[in-house]
């Protein structure tokens, strides 16, 4: 195992009078005296621990000195109470190891507040700032409770492909995945000689696979990246995201709101208990309410409603829209914020929209014009989770499928599914940034993934 203790470790068992070992990286360096104050974080934990260096130590003149914020540091000492006000404890260091040395000249981050504008420009420096260390940490926290919650309801974790041939959403916005150049691509078949002898990409959504594993294992869900080459420039989209797909047999779409508000309860509550100083730093600087908002998320049920009467709510909310509302429309981000943030005050399950804006797999309702699909809405974000029941009847999947102009013999396996043992089943993805930016309150999805890859942008 490692040999080192992490300052939240140190925090948590404070053995006030035991001598402590640890590393990190200087925030800041204040001298007074003969003595030197180092502020010590090493990204466990929001708070520094401070570490007073007294001008006894053999290197106090040559080195101690001559810190600067963000070097790297190993101290010995004995952890001692604090007088000073927002602290328990601190160091009296017995010895100052620097391992690297940052020159003050050049390291970006200074002491004073950067925009998150800058901060994205330096993607390998931000994460060693306060409010980027934070997001690391909740999103960690999140995708270790996602697997926790699953895991603990029995749902089998199943890897789907990276590289598909299946464009789940029939959107357009696979990227394709090749292995011949530029100049090679022609003709009518251009794939035909390329590495999988047919137009491959990297996957949208993992559901068709996860569908497969639902249908011999019951309950399953997959967890990872997802890419969609959407031109969208906004402050919730990403050509690389992560997505939880959870997909259920024997379950319909009132089983699937149930196991998705379950979850999203859960994990706000994790965040309340499990990341309390990074929260309040979230509350004090980014997003004022966010604790509050958190625990009505966690404590309160969610609103339903079916599409048709979103729309009759948007249509009497006498508000004007920038996209003019009327039955048959694909709700907008302002229309799902007014939903929930004005309307609902609460997160909203919209439910049976209009099959013709709607993916192919989702099952038609008996009404012949809306499907069994849910959309759940959060406030700031609009679209945090879209999901369905699946189509389970073979000729009205194939019949509606065709019309979405697939290819039947390429979906074949999938229409298998159908024709073998066919079950009611329900699914539903969460965009897992979406749900990071809900929790922190960050304003751009850009701030919530360690390297965001937008239009135009992927420096690293
Ligand atoms: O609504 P979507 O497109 O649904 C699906 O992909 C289904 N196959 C999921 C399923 O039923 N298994 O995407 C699901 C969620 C959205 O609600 C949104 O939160 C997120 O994925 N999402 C994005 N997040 C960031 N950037 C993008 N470009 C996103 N597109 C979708
Ligand atoms: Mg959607």
């Amino acid at each position: 195992m490692v040999q080192m203790t992490r300052i939240i470790e140190i925090f948590r068992q404070q053995p006030v009078g035991e001598a402590v070992e640890f590393s990190g990286w200087l925030r800041t360096r204040r001298d007074s005296g003969g003595l030197a104050f180092l502020e010590i974080n090493d990204g466990s934990c929001l708070a520094n621990l401070q570490v007073i260096a007294e001008d006894h130590l053999n290197n106090f003149e040559t080195e101690v000195k001559k810190l600067s914020t963000g070097c790297s540091l190993r101290v010995q000492g004995v952890l001692v109470a604090s007088p000073a006000k927002g602290q328990t404890v601190e160091v009296r260091a017995e010895s100052v190891t620097i391992i690297g040395w940052a020159d003050p000249e050049t390291y970006p981050l200074q002491k004073k507040r950067h925009s998150f504008e800058f901060l994205r420009t330096i993607a390998h420096l931000r994460s060693r700032t306060n409010a980027l260390g934070a997001v690391a940490r909740v999103r960690s926290a999140l995708s270790f409770a996602i697997h926790r919650f699953f895991h603990e309801h029995g749902f089998l974790q199943v890897h789907t492909p990276v590289i598909t041939t299946s464009d789940c959403e029939g959107a357009g916005e696979m990227f394709t995945v090749t292995a011949l150049e530029p100049g090679q691509l022609q003709g009518a078949q251009p794939f035909a000689n390329d590495f999988f002898g047919k137009r491959a990409g990297l996957t949208v959504s993992g559901q068709l696979q996860a569908e497969i594993f639902a249908l011999s294992h019951g309950l399953v869900y997959t967890f990872g990246p997802t890419f969609r080459a959407e031109n969208s420039n906004t402050s919730r989209h990403l050509a690389e995201f992560w997505m939880l797909e959870p997909e259920m047999a024997f379950c319909d779409l009132r089983g699937n709101m149930e196991v998705a508000e379950a979850m999203i309860k859960s994990l706000a509550a994790t965040a309340l208990t499990e990341c309390t100083a990074d929260l309040e730093l979230f509350e004090q600087f980014i997003a004022k309410g966010l604790i509050e908002k958190l625990s009505q998320v966690r404590d309160r049920p969610f609103v339903h409603l079916t599409y048709t009467e979103a729309v009759a709510e948007l249509e009497r909310s006498g508000k004007t829209f920038e996209f003019p509302v009327q039955w048959g429309i694909d709700l907008q981000a302002e229309h799902e914020r007014y939903l929930c943030e004005e309307m609902a005050k609460a997160p909203v399950i919209v439910t049976n929209y209009p099959e013709t804006i709607k993916p192919f797999y989702m099952r038609l309702d008996d009404d012949g014009r809306t499907v069994a699909a849910m959309d759940i809405l959060v406030a700031g974000i609009g679209e945090l989770v879209g999901g369905s029941q699946r189509e389970e009847r073979l000729d009205v999947l194939a019949a509606r499928m065709a019309a979405a102009g697939l290819d039947l013999e390429q979906y074949g396996w999938y229409l298998d599914l159908r024709r073998f043992g066919s079950v009611p089943h329900a699914g539903f993805g969460l965009g897992f940034e979406r749900l990071v930016q809900f929790v922190t309150g960050m304003q751009n999805i850009r701030e919530v993934i360690p390297f965001p890859r937008t239009p135009g942008s992927a420096p690293c």
